[in-house]
């Protein structure tokens, strides 16, 4: 179903820096020439904002509207739910689609609507080259609720051993819902300061059986347009995130045409 998109998620313990990642990963990846879906899967509405963008509508809303009126559901039949799932993307101008989880499931029973919804999503991915994928703390709820399916996991911590041994978490359950489909990990230190840090965290991933994919400088810009509300799609191309970021996009050729 996603045959042609490259699935990549972005996961790690709370407040490590995935949104920042994830939103330096579009304004790379809008530079690599494919098609590009982002999506946030932050209930609260994350990287949306820090890509400039307000969603009107969520799929969370959507699926309490399908729950709550007889009315909504009869005018999904006949039509491709994919096309249902489209109506909810924001259309950026800088030329990437985005789809906003919004709130995970309410009261009652969501299991055939989530199922039904997860089919649209499917289907709708493999219009595009890439799907960005910005999680909340734990990937269980993108798993259950959007994707079966994750090619690629970058997973985001910060020099502490804790968020390190969070990532293994994250890794153990993707790899668990991904089931026999290969799943590339891709281990980011972030907000690093000097070699110290490096070279802690390098022992700390060793403890734990990691390997490190690279090292996010703690990068002043990114400090300030968060604070300032200014989206990361304009950090200059000099930003040390920036830089960081585009050596993994390079090295697993993310964002490309398939
Ligand atoms: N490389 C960096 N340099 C400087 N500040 C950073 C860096 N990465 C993230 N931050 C700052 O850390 C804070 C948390 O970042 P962010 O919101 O991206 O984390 P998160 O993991 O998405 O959090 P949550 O779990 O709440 O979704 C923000 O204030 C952001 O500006
Ligand atoms: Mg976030």
């Amino acid at each position: 179903m996603t045959a042609n998109a490259r699935i990549v998620a972005v996961g790690g313990k709370g407040g490590v820096g995935k949104t920042s990642v994830s939103a330096v990963l579009t304004r790379l990846l809008l530079g690599a020439g494919g098609k590009l879906l982002v999506i946030d899967a932050d209930p609260v509405i994350s990287v949306s904002y820090t890509l400039g963008e307000d969603p009107k509508t969520t799929l969370g809303d959507f699926r309490q509207g399908l729950i709550e009126t007889p009315q909504q559901q009869r005018e999904l039949e006949g039509r491709p739910l994919k096309d249902s799932v489209r109506d909810l993307l924001t259309r950026s101008p800088r030329g990437y689609d985005l789809l906003a989880m919004g709130r995970a499931e309410g009261k009652g029973c969501f299991c055939g609507v989530n199922e039904m919804l997860r089919f649209g999503i499917e289907s709708l991915c493999s219009d595009y080259d890439t799907v960005l994928i910005d999680c909340e703390a734990g990937i269980e709820q993108v798993n259950r609720r959007a994707l079966h399916r994750i090619d690629d996991l970058v997973l985001v911590a910060d020099t502490s051993m804790r968020s390190m041994e969070s990532v293994t978490k994250v890794r153990d359950i993707a790899v668990f819902y991904n089931e026999d489909k290969p799943l590339g990990t891709h281990l980011l230190i972030n907000r690093v300061a000097d070699d110290g840090d490096r070279l802690r965290a390098r022992e700390i991933a060793g403890k734990l059986g990691l390997g490190i994919a690279g090292f996010i400088p703690e990068d002043p810009h990114v400090l300030r347009y968060n604070a300032e509300g200014r989206t990361l799609l304009e950090l200059p191309d000099e930003a040390p995130s920036v830089v960081a970021l585009g050596a993994l996009v390079a090295a697993l050729e993310l964002g490309r045409p398939r």
